[in-house]
């Protein structure tokens, strides 16, 4: 039997989808342990999810203008739990290299590959759907290996189905729901590679 992969999982919100991780760990169905789980935002309630699940918690508030000194921090922080993977779910800040060189990095974003990128990409997607700018729309799991903004080779990716009578509301909780999935699939994915 192979060890459980051994996760750091960055959030700066809700958490719906560290929720999804947590509890797909703990039906059986995601060979996997979260060592921590960090926050960038004292308020998130993904840090109330986490404590509720006994997961050590950490916060890091981004006070520094100096984008390195605050990952080097970062860095440091994350490697005193030694994670063989380290998960975006919700993470909203930019990674420079001082933290990407340092950890396998993958991220969860709702849009496909290669469309949109930055914040309020259920919006952007929507929209351009609804405009005829693109004909599918959905989500991804993609590696971060650099600077690169939503940007990596892919580790999973899905269309999410969206028709012109829908509101943005009802894609919006299809995302959501997508995505619970996705993030559990991915990290099943990259951890069978990290650790066969
Ligand atoms: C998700 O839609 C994710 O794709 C994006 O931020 C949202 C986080 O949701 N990067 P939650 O905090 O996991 O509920």
């Amino acid at each position: 039997m192979t060890e459980p992969c051994t996760l750091a999982v960055l959030v700066s919100g809700n958490g719906s989808n560290l929720q999804a991780v947590i509890d797909a760990v703990a039906s059986g169905l995601l060979d996997a342990k979260i060592e921590v789980v960090v926050s960038n935002k004292p308020a998130a309630y993904a840090l109330e999810r986490a404590a509720l699940s006994g997961i050590p918690t950490e916060v890091l508030e981004a006070s520094e203008t100096d984008r390195s000194v605050y990952d080097a921090k970062l860095a440091e922080l994350v490697a005193s739990y030694d994670p063989d993977l380290v998960v975006l779910a919700g993470w909203n800040r930019l990674l420079t290299q001082t933290f990407l060189s340092s950890q396998i990095v993958i991220n969860l974003h709702p849009a496909l590959p290669e469309t949109f990128a930055g914040l309020g990409c259920i919006e952007k997607s929507y929209d351009a759907f609804q405009t005829g700018e693109v004909a599918e729309v959905g989500i991804m799991v993609h590696y971060v290996p650099d600077e690169g903004v939503d940007d990596g080779p892919v580790v999973a990716s899905q269309i999410v189905p969206l028709s012109t009578s829908d509101s943005l509301q009802d894609y919006a909780a299809r995302v959501h729901e997508a995505e619970h999935q996705l993030i559990v699939k991915a990290i099943e994915t990259v951890g069978s590679e990290l650790l066969g």
